[in-house]
């Protein structure tokens, strides 16, 4: 019998497209379940989508379709992504799934009738019209003393009380503590089990609000109509009812629970280690054995945001550069479980020195040597050296450390051990220069050797690299003509010498090409982000109006700032511009300018600035005004 083996992503909300911050938790989760799959064990791979909530409710009526048409269209792209990052899942769960809906009900009943949940009363916030409750940390408080203000429209919000249900969570606190600091295993990195006993376990645990009646896109509570299960309960059950808990066929269930590993992003540990065990206690199942928190993607420094048009489309880098690299990258570049940066420039540079380089170059080197110096069949006359142990060796220690780093999801160094070994060969093929012996006479034996162990060592990657790059081993299998499927074996990659002593090989494309870093970059700064969309009401929001400068001066102590008089309709207002380097305060009189009026009064210098006069161009290109087209009077508004 194999042994099972159930890992799951989160399941991911579709209040947006996803973008490569969530792939990257869908890749690690792939590479994993590969490697299970690899190592022999019954894998059960489980992602899918959350798609309920008061935010779907309130997106699906902007985009002026139902909840479900909404979430239909998310699910597909989901399912396009994953298709496209070559995720094998077993399941795709959607929290809308008829089967999830019914298990959904049970459990809340079960814990409801159990004791573990209750109803009583919810307070919060409430911005009525954005239709969102906020928590006392949430608002914004109000500088006038008036009530707080809604964080997302910045509108007052109203303090309101409803009838809600609400799960025993305090109950379980000592049973948490417990669970977390004496089961090292359950909780990864370690950093994280920290955080959890010292930030919200310690300080004690309150009971969790689990229904509303303000919003109905949700699992109905089906013994009080009006509230429907609010996401948590909802939502983390998915890794329960996926398998056919709480249905008639609960035969999945009884064979893959408890899950061996969820993996998840470091902001929603919390309800993985804390919240889900805690379901579990109540429901009398056992817990899941192991939580990864891994840390975040990074652009350029900054988070990926929608707001600031920072979000990086896989399906684009796919586009350019193949799965296998993206893939390759993520996995590669960032330590599972600290965040990570990711730049184009980083992208580039894994690709051309580690992929084009390193494999690349290893494999067409070996092929075209073989091609050239034995008209693409190697022949079996081989006479191994001492030398070719070293390599041997290496391929055997590989396969040793890339097994110890998987077991600790420590995906970049089993990749970093990995290219130890494809450099290694490659400085192999340097040292025992082919190119030499096959100009030396009664060394065919020899250089044989050397190309078969050259082939040897690509076959034994192509092994060790496919949990990661599930395309590039076929690739390298092909040139090498390896038809045989037993030597994909993981176990194979242990054993230097399996390939037939005598091969044909088929020079193929290059796997990898390089890539002019230069042009690149620049192709990629306008293909990479979209544009964050605003609405046509955010952007009246901005009022902007004709003025003329009647007055400007450097500001004191600064190279780059003027300090204008503005003259807008009947008023005239103070305004300072970074400009001053491209403008001196004579040309800049009497021009005419444009003006946002309305922008948050700022301090620049010690001096006051009353608005922002629009410019083009800037960082290396010259900075120039925006003006109008023939005579307009000042105080006009532009639209
Ligand atoms: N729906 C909840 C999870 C419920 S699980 C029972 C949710 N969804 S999410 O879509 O917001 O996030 C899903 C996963 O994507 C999380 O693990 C999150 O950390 C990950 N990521 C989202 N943005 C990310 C980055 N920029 N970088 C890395 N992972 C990121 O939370």
């Amino acid at each position: 019998m194999r042994k099972e083996y159930y890992i799951t992503t989160p399941i991911y909300y579709p209040s947006n497209k996803l973008h490569i911050g969530n792939t990257y938790t869908t890749v690690a989760v792939d590479a994993m379940a590969r490697y299970k799959k690899l190592r022999g064990y019954d894998v059960k791979f489980l992602t899918g989508m959350d798609e309920h909530g008061q935010k779907i409710e309130n997106i699906a009526k902007e985009t002026g379709i139902s909840p479900k048409a909404y979430v239909d269209r998310i699910a597909d792209d989901t399912r396009k992504l994953w298709e496209i990052m070559n995720a094998d899942y077993d399941i795709f769960i959607r929290t809308t799934d008829d089967y999830h809906v019914k298990a959904v009900q049970k459990i809340f009943r079960t814990l409801y009738e159990k004791g573990d949940i209750y109803k009583s009363y919810y307070e919060g916030w409430y911005c009525t019209p954005d239709e969102t409750f906020f928590t006392e940390r949430q608002v914004t408080a109000s500088a006038d003393g008036g009530p707080p203000k809604c964080p997302d429209c910045g509108r007052p919000v109203e303090k309101i009380k409803e009838e809600a249900y609400f799960f025993k969570l305090s109950k379980y606190q000592d049973a948490l503590i417990a669970l977390i600091e004496g089961n090292p295993e359950f909780l990864m990195p370690q950093s994280r089990r920290n955080e959890m006993v010292n930030n919200f376990l310690k300080p004690g645990l309150e009971d969790l609000c689990v229904s509303r009646t303000s919003f109905k896109w949700g699992v109905p509570v089906d013994f009080d109509e009006g509230h429907v299960v609010y996401v948590w309960i909802d939502a983390l059950s998915n890794y329960i009812t996926a398998l056919g808990y709480g249905s008639d066929n609960d035969a999945d269930y009884r064979r893959y629970w408890p899950a061996d590993l969820h993996v998840v992003g470091k902001e929603i540990v919390r309800f993985h280690t804390i919240i889900w065990p805690a379901i579990l206690m109540a429901l009398g199942e056992p817990l899941p054995k192991r939580v990864f928190g891994h840390g975040w993607l990074i652009v350029d420094g900054v988070k990926m945001s929608k707001s600031l048009g920072n979000v990086i489309d896989p399906k684009v880098l796919v586009a350019r550069y193949g799965v296998d690299a993206i893939r390759y990258f993520l996995l590669r570049e960032i330590v599972f479980g600290q965040d990570g940066n990711f730049t184009n420039e980083a992208l580039i540079g894994r690709i051309n020195s580690d992929l084009a380089n390193d494999l690349g170059n290893l494999l067409s080197r070996t092929v075209g040597m073989i091609e050239k110096y034995f008209g693409a069949r190697l022949p079996a006359l081989q006479e191994p050296t001492a030398f070719d142990k070293e390599i041997s060796d290496l391929a055997a220690s590989t396969v040793d450390k890339v097994e110890e780093c998987m077991d600790n999801m420590l995906f970049s160094d089993a990749l970093a051990a990995i290219w130890t070994f494809v450099r290694r060969s490659n400085k192999y093929a340097d040292e025992t220069q082919p190119w030499v012996l096959v100009k030396q006479e009664g060394k065919r034996p020899q250089l044989a050797n050397v190309l078969y162990t050259l082939a040897e060592s690509l076959r034994i990657t192509a092994v060790l690299i496919s949990p990661f790059m599930p395309n590039t081993p076929g690739l390298i299998r092909r040139q090498l003509s390896i038809t045989d499927d037993g030597l994909a074996a993981w176990e194979t990659a242990r054993r230097f010498g399996l390939l037939p002593r005598e091969i044909e090989i088929e020079k193929g494309e290059i796997i990898f090409p390089r890539i002019d870093l230069k042009a690149e970059l620049e192709k990629l700064r306008t293909v990479n982000t979209a544009e964050p969309e605003v609405s046509i009401e955010d952007f009246s929001k901005i009022s902007m109006k004709v003025g003329k400068v009647v007055a400007s001066e450097k500001v004191a102590g600064s190279d780059k700032l003027l300090k204008s008089q503005i003259k807008i309709g009947d008023e005239v207002r103070q305004v300072v511009s970074g400009i001053a380097q491209y403008y001196s305060p004579e040309e800049f009189v009497g021009k005419r300018v444009v003006v946002v009026t309305n922008l948050k009064p700022v301090k620049l210098r010690g001096v006051m600035s009353y608005g922002m006069i629009l410019a083009a161009g800037g960082d290396e290109g010259e900075l120039r005004l925006v003006t109008t087209d023939g005579h307009i009077a000042e105080g006009t508004v532009v639209r």
